[in-house]
């Protein structure tokens, strides 16, 4: 197990570059091996900025070559208001009636996001709806629903890196990590 210290905090890292690298280039292949049509690749923000470039450049190595538009919503997790409702906060530009749409996130955990997603490029007509993960939460989920594509089962720990937050901060670390609680002993 390796550890780094950023930000004066320390990071234990479960997935390093490499790691992530190589299985992305694998999703890209696997994603490839689908037979998409007319393929619109829909990002869903901010978690998974980092995830979605890179997949999309090896999905152009894999020789695809599909279209990409952006969404990001909100869910509300608030234990006293528990509606698991979730709103759109930005939404994409095309039109995605007769196309194939493959949604990417960063993390699936109570699927509520995804599932809000999937349901609504359904309801606009969408010839079928796909998704992708980086890493899947299956012990906290609470939506009916399953990735189709998923880089990696992830233990249930709050993660953070490769474009996902903790308060904002820790998107640009190249790798996922748990931010350790303790603090860095003087
Ligand atoms: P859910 O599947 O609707 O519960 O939402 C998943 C979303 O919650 C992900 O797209 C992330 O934005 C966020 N999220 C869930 N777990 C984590 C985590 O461990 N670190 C950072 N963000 C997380
Ligand atoms: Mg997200």
């Amino acid at each position: 197990m390796s550890e780094l210290r950023i930000s004066g905090r320390r990071i234990e890292v479960l997935f390093d570059a490499e790691t992530i690298g190589r299985r992305v280039g694998e999703l890209a292949r696997e994603i490839g091996a689908a037979d998409f049509e007319n393929l619109l690749v829909v990002a869903v923000l901010k978690g998974s900025f980092i995830f979605t470039a890179d997949l999309l450049r090896a999905m152009h190595d894999a020789e695809l070559s599909p279209e990409v538009e952006f969404i990001s919503l909100s869910s509300y997790k608030d234990a006293t208001i528990s509606t698991g409702q979730v709103t759109i906060l930005r939404d994409i530009e095309s039109d995605v009636r007769g196309r194939s749409v493959l949604l990417i996130d960063d993390i699936l955990e109570s699927g509520r996001t995804l599932a809000h997603a999937k349901d609504l490029m359904a309801a606009r007509g969408a010839r079928e709806v796909r998704t992708c993960v980086l890493l899947d939460k299956p012990g906290k989920r609470v939506a009916d629903i399953e990735a189709d594509f998923i880089g990696f089962s992830c233990p249930d720990r709050f993660v953070v890196g490769y474009g996902m937050d903790m308060a904002h901060a820790f998107r640009e670390l190249p790798f996922v990590g748990v931010v350790l609680t303790a603090p860095e002993a003087p």
